[in-house]
């Protein structure tokens, strides 16, 4: 039986990785920093399927102890301090989780078994300010935020222990992806939970900011499958994975409260305190690298994807 250690399980990612990991025969461990109360209601349904372990990107040594004691073949590091607005409120930590924790991951790897497959959860937040459109594996980065600088760091870092030390380690390097798992002060979620709430009567108003910045989003139980494409290949490589589609977020909030038959002019207000220092304009993937090695397609569309995000927070508020 392959067995797999996720970082971040409890995040959007890590929740619908360990469930494709299991309908594929896996054994799931997961990492799970130490909280005085657990937040594991993403992950509540298959929490009898998977083993947890207490383990900290901060902390080299519970790293290490995991690694040991799970013996993974596979290594998914999801885990990451992954809003970009709170790094500008905490860089240092930012840092440490997303960018040093990479570091700390590795060096685990390479102490503990050379032989372990390793994917870093990188992301296109790097391109930033971007320097070419559409974005491939080729386009340099450009971050706009602490968050994507370390990002950067941890994208190198992992391409640096591949060339240094042949460690099978790959970036994925992932567009924006959504669910209804989603954290709910990203853009999408604030959205699809601000009409829910609209339309119970529940508020009557709902505060954003840039409404100009363009996203290439997708479903993120598309994504996790092309995570597990990458490290099935023979070789080590990095991959961009989007669906290639932009939206604005003036688009995503028309279509979300289109949905549920509301007029969103009539309640969306924009605050210029919740536009970014420097914000990222437009993203835009060109995953053909991936299309042509991975076989990996989207699957579910913006539309669809708006749609089951409403619906799951209509549902959900409504009980
Ligand atoms: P998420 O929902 O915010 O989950 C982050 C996970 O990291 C949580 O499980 C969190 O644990 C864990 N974590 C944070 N700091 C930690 C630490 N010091 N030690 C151990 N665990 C720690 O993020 P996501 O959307 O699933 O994204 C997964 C990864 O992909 C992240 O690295 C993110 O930066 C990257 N990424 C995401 C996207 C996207 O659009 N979703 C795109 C590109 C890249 P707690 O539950 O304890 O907080
Ligand atoms: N969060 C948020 N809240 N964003 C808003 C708002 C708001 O009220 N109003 C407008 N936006 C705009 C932001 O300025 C940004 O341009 C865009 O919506 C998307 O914001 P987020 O949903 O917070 O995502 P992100 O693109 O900054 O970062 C996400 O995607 C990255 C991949 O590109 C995160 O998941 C990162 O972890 C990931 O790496």
């Amino acid at each position: 039986m392959k067995r797999a250690l996720i970082t971040g399980i409890t995040g959007q990612d890590g929740s619908y990785l360990a469930e494709f990991l299991l309908d594929k025969g896996y054994e799931v461990h997961g990492g799970v920093r130490r909280s005085s109360v657990e937040k594991f209601e993403r992950i509540a349904h298959i929490r009898d399927k998977i083993e947890l372990h207490q383990m900290d990107l901060l902390d080299q040594l519970s790293i290490i102890t995991v690694l040991e004691d799970v013996a993974p073949r596979e290594v998914y590091n999801l885990a990451a301090q992954s809003f970009v607005p709170t790094s500008w409120n905490q860089p240092l930590l930012t840092g440490e989780f997303t960018a040093l924790g990479v570091l700390r991951m590795l060096e685990g790897i390479r102490t503990v078994n050379p032989d372990i497959r390793f994917y870093q959860a990188s992301s296109s937040e790097m391109f930033g300010k971007v320097r070419e459109t559409p974005q491939n594996e080729e386009t340099p980065f450009y971050p706009r935020s602490p968050y994507g600088v370390a990002k950067v760091y941890g994208h190198f870092i992992t391409v640096n222990y591949r060339e240094s030390y042949d460690l099978f380690a790959t970036s994925g390097i992932l567009f924006n992806h959504e669910s209804p798992r989603r954290g709910l002060e990203f853009v999408t979620r604030k959205v699809t939970d601000g009409v829910a709430r609209i339309k119970l009567g529940l508020a009557r108003t709902l505060s954003l900011g840039n409404l100009d910045a363009g996203r290439d989003w997708g479903f993120a139980g598309d994504y996790v499958d092309a995570m597990w494409r990458m490290l099935q290949q023979d070789e080590p490589t990095d991959y961009v994975i989007g669906t290639g589609i932009m939206h604005s977020v003036r688009d995503l909030v028309e279509l979300a409260f289109g949905y549920a038959g509301l007029e969103w002019e009539a309640h969306v207000m924009e605050d210029p305190a919740l536009r970014r220092p420097a914000d990222v304009e437009h993203l835009l993937a060109d995953a053909s690298k991936a299309k042509r090695d991975l076989g990996w397609e989207p699957q579910v569309s913006f539309e669809d994807l708006v749609r089951m995000m409403v619906e799951a927070d209509l549902e959900a508020l409504g009980r």
